[in-house]
């Protein structure tokens, strides 16, 4: 079954502090887009990559895919993004051909997803789930709390949710083109995954294992992390 990726890189990474659009920072030298475009390339069933860039970072996102090796087995194209990750993730849907019935959905800033991870959301959408995420086990007690609005002020806690049935959900996530196009057209309610534009549809979504290594680089302490996995993975 064809099967492609949007990757959605065309945020600004406020979080992780002052430079470049996340995506383009580097590990060990090469930027995190570049990391995250091999992972999903290194998967035999992927055949086309659709980057989603910083809008006005088209010519940019292109010209590094030009100065970076990439297997020859897929194809590459860069789009714009827009101002949310959802307008984002529409636009890449937007530039898929025809013949992708299987898509990924899989954030930059996830470089170092191992590719088992990939090819076991892939299977499970092969095998039928319309939509299929990542997941982990927590490692933290979560608790609800009432929001201050006030960073640092002390806030209410309203209700502890039982840790066990709680999973953390990762990218890539796996779906049925259609269902994803779909969700995209209905869903207008912000969302910060797909799989819960596709829940809002009522659809089944199913969790399969995720991986430690897919986490997400988001503050500075996550490049910390990144860089030694990278020296680890060299060894
Ligand atoms: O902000 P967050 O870490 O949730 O972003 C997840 C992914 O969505 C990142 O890869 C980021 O580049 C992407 N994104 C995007 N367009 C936006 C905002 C975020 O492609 N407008």
């Amino acid at each position: 079954v064809p099967t492609a990726v949007v990757i959605p890189a065309a945020g600004r990474g406020v979080r992780l502090g002052p430079g470049a659009p996340k995506a383009l920072r580097t590990l060990h030298g090469t930027p995190m887009l570049i990391h995250a475009l091999r992972a999903m390339a290194a998967s035999r069933a992927v055949s086309l990559v659709v980057v989603v860039a910083p809008p006005d970072g088209v010519a940019e996102v292109k010209s590094l895919l030009d100065a970076y090796a990439l297997p020859e087995r897929s194809d590459f194209l860069v789009v714009p993004g827009g101002d949310s990750r959802q307008e984002s993730v529409r636009r890449g849907l937007d530039a898929l051909p025809p013949q992708y019935e299987i898509v990924l959905v899989h954030d930059a800033a996830r470089p170092l997803v191992p590719v088992e991870t990939v090819d076991a959301v892939i299977e499970a959408v092969r095998e039928g789930a319309p939509a299929v995420v990542p997941a982990l086990p927590l490692a933290d007690t979560v608790k609800e709390v009432e929001p201050a609005g006030v960073p640092g002020e002390p806030e209410p806690v309203l209700a502890t949710p039982d840790r066990s049935r709680l999973r953390a959900v990762q990218t890539p996530q796996g779906f049925d083109r259609a269902t994803l196009v779909r969700a995209h057209e209905t869903v207008t309610d912000n969302v910060t995954d797909d799989a819960s534009m596709v829940e809002q549809l009522g659809l089944p979504v199913v969790a399969v294992p995720g991986h430690a290594e897919a986490f997400k680089v988001t503050r500075p302490l996550d490049l910390v992390l990144a860089e030694a996995v990278l020296a680890r993975r060299r060894l």
